[in-house]
This record gives structure tokens, sequence and C-alpha cells, in this order.
């Protein structure tokens, strides 16, 4: 089932819409049905052969809709670089979807710059795309930015005596970290746009508990994690397409409220029809979002200005 029972989505032709690590998992799905709804979809992939892969079997069942080019968040040049890239061919973006994201890698693992991976790539690096791509944003109409989270920001914790933990490494409690990292920076940038007058909709979405590639990928094949899906499943968890169902309901909710949370809406939020989620109300913080904003500044070296 590609959309959930009595789901339509409105007809996307003329959208532009950016999702990062569209080549798989929930963010090919996502891919897939915003382009069959009429969008033109950029698949922000940091493998060329997997993203051109992804595209091509889009094409298939949406022709010419999807588009490849490459972006690995774990290097600011490259992020720079898309960015250049996508200005230069695109004018306005109507939808960016901060997708991309590994989970708990058994070793504290860094980013050409030094910052801890999943700090550095699921937060870091989004928060610097959308900042490059802050003027593409307003020049659209009606402009919506995602970030993906987790029900695992429940645990999390900003640590800011220690963001890139150094002083103790957890591939959990860093991955917990980085997806409350994603909510705060969705609330904060809701509010900024507030104040500016952006007009940008700041909204967040995670999939539940979904069939993808980020366990191996993370904490590997043969961990605990993996075996306790495996033995778990099809109780506690649904097929990548159903995970992406959050994401399609926040990219085109009519009714959308600023900094709103897409998730599922069954048992523990796991699996099940789309709606609105439960937010911690630490990912609400003020001051934890304007410090957490200011420190992403100062790591990037980039702020959001708005072009003259
Ligand atoms: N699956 C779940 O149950 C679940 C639950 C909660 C939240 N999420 C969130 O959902 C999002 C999508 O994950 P998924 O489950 O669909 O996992 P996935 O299948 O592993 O997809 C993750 C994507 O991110 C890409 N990526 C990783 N590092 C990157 C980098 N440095 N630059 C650019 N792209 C990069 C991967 O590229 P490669 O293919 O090249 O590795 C892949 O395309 C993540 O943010 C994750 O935290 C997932």
């Amino acid at each position: 089932m590609s959309l959930w029972p009595g789901a339509h989505l409105p007809n996307l032709n003329g959208k532009i819409a950016i999702i990062t690590g569209a080549n798989s998992g929930i963010g090919f799905y996502s891919a897939l049905e915003l382009a069959r709804a009429g969008a033109t979809v950029i698949l922000a992939c940091r493998n060329t052969q997997k993203g051109e892969k992804a595209a091509a079997l889009i094409n298939e069942k949406a022709p010419d809709r999807a588009i490849f080019m490459p972006l690995d968040l774990a290097d600011f040049a490259a992020v720079h670089e898309f960015a250049g890239n996508f200005k230069e061919r695109y004018g306005a973006l109507d939808l960016l979807i901060n997708n991309a994201g590994i989970m708990a890698p058994p070793q504290r693992l860094l980013t050409a710059q030094g910052l801890e991976l999943q700090f550095g790539v699921n937060f870091i690096g989004h928060f610097l795309l959308t900042a490059l791509l802050l003027t593409p944003l307003l020049d659209a109409r009606a402009p919506r930015v995602i970030q993906l989270s987790s029900v695992a920001h429940r645990r999390g914790r900003i640590d800011f005596a220690d963001l890139q933990s150094v002083r103790a490494y957890r591939g959990w409690t860093a991955y917990a970290q980085s997806k409350l990292a994603m909510l705060v920076f969705a609330q904060e940038l809701a509010r900024r746009a507030d104040a500016g007058g952006w007009g940008i909709l700041s909204l967040a979405a995670h999939p539940g508990v979904a069939a993808t590639e980020l366990v191996a990928n993370g904490p590997g094949p043969a961990s605990a994690m993996a075996w306790l899906l495996k033995l778990a499943s099809p109780l506690v968890r649904q097929s990548a397409t159903a995970g992406a169902w959050p994401i399609l309901l926040a990219a085109t909710d009519p009714y959308a409220q600023p900094g709103a949370y897409y998730g599922p809406q069954g048992l523990f939020e796991f699996r099940g029809r789309p709606g609105i989620a439960k937010i911690e109300p630490a990912a609400f913080n003020l001051q934890t979002g304007a410090q957490l904003w200011e420190e992403a500044e100062r790591l990037t070296g980039e702020s959001f200005k708005p072009a003259p």
C-alpha cells in the first residue's frame, strides 16, 4: 500500500522538493510519492551510484520527476557545493526534507570537520543546508522545511558541555541527542520564521519503527538491536513505505501549524496511520533553542540571512 487508507496527495505539479538521503528507506518512498503527485524531486544523496539508481526507479513510475544531485552532509564543502549547484539550476524551493541520518555506530566517528558523526550529519549538516537554501525557500509561495526526528528524541538530552561526545561516547545517547536537536531546530526555526515574517512553515516528522537500512548501517546486522527487531517484527515495525507517511502528511497537510510534529498514531507511535505526534517538553525550551542555534552558527560559520 503506497499511501494510508483514504489518503491522496494534492497535485504537486510545478513544486520543487529536495529530500536528503533519498536513495533508500523512508526518504526513497517519500520521494516516490511526491514525484507521483507531480513534484520535481531532487534526491540529495552521498553515493552517486545509489542516487542515480533511485532516480531511475522513481522515473520509471513518474517520468522525468526525479533528479539525483550529490550531497555529503558529513562535509561542509560538499554541502556548500550542493547548495550552489541547486541555486544555479533552480529558483524557488518549495519543500526541503532533511531526512538523511545515521544511527548509533558502535564507534565514535567524525565528519570532515571533526564533529561527532551523528551530531554532524543528522543535525549540523542539515542546519548548514537549510541556512544556505534560505533564499530559494523565501522565493517560494508557501515553503515548508521538515526535520526528521525519532521516538528516540524522548531519551535525548542536549549536552552543551560535550556536544561532540568527546568525554564519553555512547552510540544511542549521541543518536538521541541528534534527534532531539532536530526537534529543537524545528521549533526554533518556527519561532525565527515567525519573528522574521519569512513565511516558511517549519515542521518535523518521524517514521515510528520502519524497516530500512538504518540498523544495518549503524549498530550493524549482528547487533542486539538487529536481533530484537527481527524477533519483534512485525508486531512493532512497519514497512519503509508506511514510514514515509508522516513525512508525506507534513509535506501536504493543509492545516499544518508551525512547529507541528507528525508520526504514526499506533501504540507507542511505532506504527500506523500518520497524525500529530508527541513532543518532549525539552524541545520547546527557549534557552535550549537559542543556545543550540548559536552553537550551530558558530560551528558552520553560517547564519540564516535572507538575501538583501
Ligand atoms: N527506520 C526507522 O525506524 C527510523 C526511526 C526513527 C527515525 N528515523 C529517521 O529516518 C531518517 C531516514 O532513515 P531510514 O530509516 O530511511 O534509514 P536508511 O535507509 O539508512 O536511510 C538513511 C539515508 O541517509 C543517508 N546518509 C547517511 N549519511 C549521509 C551523509 N553523510 N550525507 C548524505 N546522506 C547520508 C543514507 O545514504 P547511504 O545509502 O549512502 O548510506 C541513506 O540514504 C533518518 O533521519 C532516521 O534517523 C528512522
